[in-house]
């Protein structure tokens, strides 16, 4: 499962609940599902619960009542099966103590067989005769209160209560002596709403249970690629509001295997909550720069950032000779040589983000080898500030980036060719890293970073918000069950099973 989480029953609780939120943990990845995002959410589940309820089978109903004029009556009721389920309206609403779902005007038809028999007072004689019989409920009001916490960095959901009541319920038979139906409705009516309530809140109270289950074995883990991952883990308590649903998770690059260590940004004081220029958006996952120079700490750390570059779009910059007039002594000492040359990040790159843009410094040294049979000889090194700038787009899941070059300096760290004469070399090195530095750099960022979504659901339309030191997505959702999505709403579909 590539990308996961997010969607789930869940606060402008970032705008009401952030203030009193108490930060044990750092969650550098924030995600809020506003009411819009609930109401997605509800109206997908509600599909599934009743879904999941068509062609749900009632145990059977017997009684012994007594009829005027007849006695006392046997009857049962079996194959009672609800075969249409309809639900006018839903809501869901978050709040501190929970998230309720509350569906009313529910209504479903069932199906039945009847069977009765009895005595008559004139002898032994049995009577008995059987038939099939519809039912409609109407007016029933179906509520479901949901607990959701965080425990031990996964979520735990439980249905905190669960209850529905029946309004009206209306009978009609196929068949049968007149007397019957009066006998049915007022032997069984309690019975039949009350099956039907039971069931409904059964199987309700299954889905969660499976929903939950769904919940905890999400992976901690986003795979970015073979190097890294997103530890998604959540940290502190999911914020319920009066609208929204808030989590926090981790958010920080680790390695796939553990072995790197995790970097120690120290602790960084809680900030305002981004607020997305438009309301209406589903969803809003926040990114401290932090998820950025983490990555950027794993990749120096794991070596990613040393490379040699022995091809470029101006490949005469690889012999002595291209240098000739740059670097007069180069060429006079080793004329006609290939050279390559080796750059080298003498740090992590350092991630910025500003409400006008989303930038990176980098340094890095760039030495200059001349190669001569099988040696490598080193002859110069300059040092680089690279200033670059970045835009921040989506593409499907995947928060994806471009960066250009602003500005950069130089200054000659080591030669063995003479003095460097610096105004000659920096139009050469602007090339450098405009044709070899910053291709290299965007080829790695437009594979981008898979967002905590979960599997089935795919951003629209998002809107990328920039603010002090975070990139907010403020984005709807979309929800296509493909044959692969075995996933969170499956498992609902298979309570009917
Ligand atoms: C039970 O009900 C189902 C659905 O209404 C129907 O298809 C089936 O034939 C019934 N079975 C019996 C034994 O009446
Ligand atoms: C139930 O059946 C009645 C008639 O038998 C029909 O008018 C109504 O549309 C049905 N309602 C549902 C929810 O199936
Ligand atoms: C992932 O984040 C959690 C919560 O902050 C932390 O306890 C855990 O050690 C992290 N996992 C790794 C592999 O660093
Ligand atoms: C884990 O990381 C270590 C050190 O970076 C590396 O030597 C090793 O090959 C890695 N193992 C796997 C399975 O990736
Ligand atoms: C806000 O987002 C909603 C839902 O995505 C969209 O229908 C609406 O056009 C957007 N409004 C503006 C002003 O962008
Ligand atoms: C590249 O340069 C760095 C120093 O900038 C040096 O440590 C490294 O050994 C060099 N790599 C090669 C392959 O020459």
């Amino acid at each position: 499962m590539q990308s996961f989480f997010l969607l789930l029953l869940l606060s402008s609780s970032f705008i009401h609940g952030y203030a009193q939120f108490q930060s044990k943990n750092q969650g550098f990845i924030s995600m809020l599902i506003t009411q819009n995002g609930l109401n997605f959410v509800k109206d997908l589940l509600v599909k599934k619960a009743i879904s999941s309820i068509v062609s749900l089978q009632l145990p059977n109903i017997e009684k012994g009542t007594k009829i005027p004029f007849l006695g006392n009556v046997y009857m049962v009721l079996s194959n009672i099966t609800i075969y249409e389920i309809d639900v006018d309206s839903s809501n869901v609403k978050p709040g501190e103590d929970g998230i309720l779902i509350l569906a009313s005007g529910v209504s479903c038809n069932l199906s039945m067989n009847w069977y009765y028999s009895y005595s008559t007072w004139i002898g032994p004689v049995k009577i008995s005769d059987k038939g099939s019989a519809q039912v409609q409920v109407e007016g029933m009001e179906v509520e479901l209160k949901l607990g959701l916490e965080n425990q031990e960095g996964s979520l735990d959901l439980k249905l905190k209560d669960c209850s529905s009541s029946v309004k009206d319920i209306s009978i009609k038979l196929d068949g049968g002596a007149s007397w019957l139906y009066q006998g049915i409705i007022d032997a069984f009516e309690e019975n039949i709403g009350s099956a039907v309530e039971n069931a409904i809140t059964k199987k309700l109270g299954e889905g969660i249970s499976r929903l939950d289950s769904y919940l905890k074995s999400l992976p901690k883990e986003v795979p970015v690629d073979d190097q890294s991952s997103l530890n998604v883990t959540f940290v502190n308590d999911v914020l319920l509001s009066e609208s929204s649903v808030g989590f926090e998770t981790n958010g920080l690059f680790i390695g796939r295997n553990d072995s790197l260590p995790i970097p120690n940004l120290g602790y960084k004081n809680l900030k305002l909550p981004i607020i997305c220029t438009n309301l209406s958006k589903m969803l809003a996952i926040t990114l401290d720069e932090a998820v950025f120079n983490s990555a950027s700490s794993l990749y120096y750390d794991a070596k990613f950032m040393h490379w040699i570059v022995d091809q470029i779009p101006d490949q005469s910059l690889l012999n002595t000779a291209g240098w000739r007039f740059i670097i007069p002594q180069l060429y006079k000492k080793y004329p006609n040589h290939e050279m390559n040359l080796n750059i080298s990040l003498s740090s992590p790159p350092v991630v910025k983000i500003s409400n006008q843009k989303a930038g990176a410094v980098v340094y890095a040294d760039l030495t200059i080898d001349v190669l001569e049979e099988d040696e490598v000889i080193p002859v110069a090194c300059i040092s680089l500030m690279i200033q670059a700038s970045g835009l921040v787009k989506i593409n499907g899941n995947n928060l994806v980036g471009t960066i250009r070059l602003d500005s950069f300096g130089m200054s000659l760290k080591w030669s063995n060719v003479g003095n460097l004469r610096m105004y000659l070399i920096q139009p050469v090195m602007w090339t450098i890293i405009e044709t070899v530095f910053l291709p290299y750099a965007n080829a790695h960022l437009s594979k981008g970073l898979p967002l905590p979504i979960i599997h089935g659901f795919t951003l629209q339309d998002a809107e990328i918000i920039l603010s002090t030191s975070r990139v907010a997505v403020c984005s709807d959702v979309a929800f296509a069950e493909s044959e692969s999505d075995r996933h969170i709403l499956q498992s609902y579909n298979s309570l009917s099973r």
